[in-house]
Parts: C-alpha cells; sequence; structure tokens
C-alpha cells in the first residue's frame, strides 16, 4: 500500500518545508515537491492543503492499569492508546511495575501480557523499581538488552514505591555499567507524609491540602538531591513530571554546571493551578503527585521549555473515575488515587498554548511532544521525525481547528476531564500508525492488537561525551 500526502507543510524539529510525503508500506518512502509531477503513483492520496504534517507524537510518561491506592488507573493498553491516537499520539511508553518482593520479570512479562494484541498504537516500556537488591540490579542489565532501557525510582510514597538514597545511589551506579537511565520522582515524600498527617490532624481534609501538604520545596530539594546522587555515579538522570520553579531551578543549575541532568513537565503543570484543587471535594479530579503549583510557577516552566532546561512533556496520564475511585479519598486526602487523565489531550493543548499563545514555535512544539522523547529515549530517528526511513507515524494536523475538550466526547475510559470546557485551536485530522490511518476526521479506523512493542535502545543521547 502507497499514501500520498500532499500539499502540506512538513514540520520537524530543526525546520519546515512545504512538500510531500509518499508512505510505502510502514515506512516513509520519499520527500519532496509536487511528487505526483514527477511520476509518483499512489493507492491513496491525502490532501494536507493547510495542514501541517508532523511525526505523531509520542508520550513517555502513561500509566495504563497502574495499581494504586487500593484501586487500577481506568484505561487498559486498549481505550487508553486509542485515546492517544484521537489525540495524534503514536506512540506511548508506559511504567511496566515491579511490585515490592517481586521480581522486574514479573512487572514485565505482566505490562507485556496487558498490552500484547490490545495496544492500538505502538508502545515500549519503562519499569517502576521499587526494590533495589542484587537480584533487580542484575535483572536490570537483562532488561536493556531487552528494550527496556530506563528504570523508575521515587522519593515520593513511602511504604509503597519509595527508594531510600542508598537504593537509588545503587541503581545508578548500575546504570553506569549498563547504559540505562535513571527516571526520578523526586519529591521528598517523607517529609511529606509528616506535614499531611499534622493537616489532617487539624481537620484538613480536602483534596485542597493535597497540594498544600506537598510544598513545592520537597520538590526542590528531592530534585537536587537526585541529581547530585547522579553526578556523584557519573550517569544522567531524567526528572519525571517537574511542576515547581524549586525543582527547575536544580535542574537548570545542574546542567549550568554541566550535569547530565534532564527533565521533562506536564500540560496540569502548564495550564492548572492548586486553585483547581480548591473547589470542595470535587478537587479530587485533579489530586497527582507532584500537584498543582499556584500559578506563578507557570511562566517559568514554560520559560524552562524554550531554554531546553526542560526537554520534554509528557502526561503521566494516569485516569481515575471521580465516582467510585477518586471518592475513596472523601474524609481524607491522602487515601485519593493520585493521576489525572491526560495522553489525548497533550499535543492540542500544547498547540494552542503553546504554539497559538506565541510561547513556543511550532518546530519546538513538534520537538518536545515528539522529537526529544524519541531521542531521550531510543526510538530515534525511527520515530520522532518526517524523514526517508522513518515509521510512517504521521499527522495531518489543522492548526486552525477549534474544538472544545469535554468529557462527553472524549474517548479516554473516564468520567470527567481536567480541561472540561476549554476551547483549543489545532486537531488532528488524520492519525497514521506505520502507514495505516487510525483516526481519520474524528473516526476510528485503526484495530485493536495492531500496536507493536517497541524494542528501545540504551540512549547515548543523554550521555555527555
Ligand atoms: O499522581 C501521579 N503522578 N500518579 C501516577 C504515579 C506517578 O507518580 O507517576
Ligand atoms: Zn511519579
Ligand atoms: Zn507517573
Amino acid at each position: 500500500m502507497r499514501t500520498l500526502i500532499a500539499n502540506g507543510t512538513i514540520v520537524n524539529a530543526d525546520g519546515s518545508q512545504a512538500a510531500d510525503v509518499l508512505i510505502d508500506g510502514e515506512t516513509i518512502a520519499a520527500i519532496g515537491a509536487d511528487l505526483a509531477a514527477t511520476g509518483v503513483t499512489a493507492d491513496e492520496t491525502i490532501d494536507a492543503s493547510g495542514r501541517y504534517v508532523i511525526p505523531g507524537a509520542i508520550d513517555v510518561h502513561t500509566h495504563m492499569e497502574l495499581p494504586f491506592g487500593g484501586t487500577f488507573a481506568k484505561d487498559t493498553f486498549e481505550t487508553g492508546t486509542r485515546a492517544a491516537a484521537f489525540g495524534g499520539t503514536t506512540s506511548i511508553v508506559d511504567f511496566a511495575v515491579q511490585s515490592k518482593g517481586a521480581s522486574l520479570r514479573a512487572g514485565l512479562d505482566a505490562w507485556h501480557a496487558k498490552a500484547e494484541g490490545n495496544a492500538v498504537v505502538d508502545y515500549g516500556f519503562h519499569m517502576i523499581m521499587s526494590d533495589v537488591n542484587d537480584g533487580t540490579l542484575a535483572e536490570m542489565d537483562q532488561l536493556v538488552a531487552e528494550g527496556i532501557p530506563d528504570f523508575k525510582l521515587f522519593t515520593a510514597y513511602p511504604g509503597v514505591f519509595y527508594s531510600d538514597d542508598g537504593a537509588i545511589f545503587r541503581a545508578m551506579q548500575r546504570t553506569r555499567e549498563n547504559g540505562g537511565l535513571i527516571m526520578m520522582h523526586a519529591e521528598n515524600g517523607m517529609a511529606i507524609d509528616v506535614v499531611a498527617a499534622d493537616e489532617v490532624a487539624a481537620g484538613h481534609t480536602d483534596p485542597y491540602y493535597h497540594g498544600v501538604a506537598r510544598y513545592p520545596i520537597f520538590e526542590g530539594e528531592a530534585t537536587n538531591r537526585v541529581i547530585r546522587l547522579a553526578e556523584a555515579a557519573g550517569v544522567p538522570v531524567y526528572i519525571v513530571h517537574l511542576s515547581a520553579r524549586d525543582a527547575l531551578d536544580a535542574v537548570r543549575a545542574a546542567r549550568d554546571r554541566g550535569a547530565m541532568a534532564f527533565a521533562e513537565t506536564c500540560p496540569q503543570y502548564l495550564f492548572l493551578s492548586l486553585d483547581d484543587l480548591g473547589n470542595g471535594f470535587d478537587g479530587a479530579k485533579f489530586v497527582c503527585s507532584p500537584p498543582m503549583r499556584s500559578k506563578d510557577h507557570q511562566p517559568e516552566l514554560w520559560a524552562g521549555l524554550r531554554r531546553d532546561d526542560l526537554q520534554v512533556v509528557s502526561t503521566d496520564h494516569c485516569p481515575f473515575d471521580f465516582h467510585g475511585q477518586k471518592e475513596l479519598g472523601r474524609g481524607d486526602f491522602r487515601k485519593i488515587p493520585n493521576g489525572l487523565p491526560g495522553v489525548e489531550d497533550r499535543l492540542d493543548l500544547m498547540h494552542d498554548g503553546g504554539v497559538v499563545g506565541g510561547r513556543i514555535s511550532r518546530e519546538r512544539w513538534v520537538e518536545i511532544c515528539s522529537t526529544a522523547p524519541a531521542r531521550m529515549f531510543g526510538m530515534y530517528p525511527r520515530k520522532g521525525s518526517v524523514s526517508v526511513g522513518a515509521d510512517a507515524d504521521l499527522v495531518v494536523y489543522d492548526p486552525d481547528r477549534k474544538r472544545t475538550i469535554s468529557a462527553r466526547t472524549h474517548h479516554m475510559d473516564v468520567d470527567y476531564s481536567c480541561y472540561e470546557g476549554r476551547v483549543v485551536q489545532g486537531a488532528s485530522d488524520v492519525v497514521l500508525s506505520r502507514g495505516s490511518v487510525v483516526v481519520r476526521n474524528g473516526e476510528f479506523h485503526g484495530r485493536k492488537g495492531a500496536g507493536r512493542f517497541i524494542k528501545r535502545t540504551p540512549a547515548d543521547f543523554v550521555r555527555l561525551a
């Protein structure tokens, strides 16, 4: 099957050009001006006049079916990747979970079983490490060889995913040998638990106090600490879901002294704030960790994206229904499952708030949503660029169309939207995964099980010479 995408403007991270794209099978076969006039033929032609042609977006932080707080994140690999595709995201990297006391292998096998035969678009895995010991350290090497080269550890969630500094340092030392990458959830969970207990004891049990208890300085402290540990081990480190200027300051200072420190933020930290947590129990819809911050953090995060102190925007998609799941925390904010839906809306939110809002260029938008994630996580140039030989994961994107975000129309399997009623400019018209149309004009044309596991290589990109 040959498909010609004609008359569009190709937007890559390094520049834009008016050119056609020829897809042959699953990959991009040719790029050039007016390909039909040069004798190129195709089975189907998609007219992209007035549209961008961009590499499919890549979300490197999702949690399909994550067990949390006595329940499970609601999207499966089928519903979550379907929703991703509607939003122009053609690859996800999800977090497989090692349960305490179990092996990495058992966690990874469970995640392969959840995804295989169900995912609509391509997927990879990072590994959440809850236990660092001789056995799991040895398993890390094997996982790197199997295409799972990154490991998330936590200074948050004591008693659940938490690791102490010694464990984190041991895992970092191991990545110096095996080429892997440590991703850190950096908040001081021990200190947070003290403040949270104090708030509950004072009768402050509403969701708002989830945001109050998790001080920005606790995120800044932990971010600085884990970067220092990585410097001591001589390895790169990637800070996930960075929310606060305190943490950004730590990343910037580290980068300024030449440390291999990298970080992502998420749309919720750019568009939502502590105020959203404040509407009685309705605020539970916005409970995630780190929490939303006061609005004055937002311009600094945008500046961080412009200056490349933040390289990636991912979603941390981790949806729980308001009814029946978030409600587990009525009367005690500590029992609200942490996480938000977001995999469907990232590309449009970032286009609207970033490009239309005049904060970043369209090329930077493509970079932070697709190219940098591909580079950082060992998928480039197969993913993350419109180039000959790359997978034909492509989005024909209308930069002018407006749509209203709503739980009534979204495709994520969750009963609310954090952005209910927000109008965004920019929407995906046609989404292709490895050459096949998955979404066209709001209709699903994909297939459950069409998504393939992405065996990723260790990301040399993040290692300085
Ligand atoms: O609140 C969040 N972020 N839930 C998902 C788990 C995590 O820490 O990423
Ligand atoms: Zn986290
Ligand atoms: Zn997460």
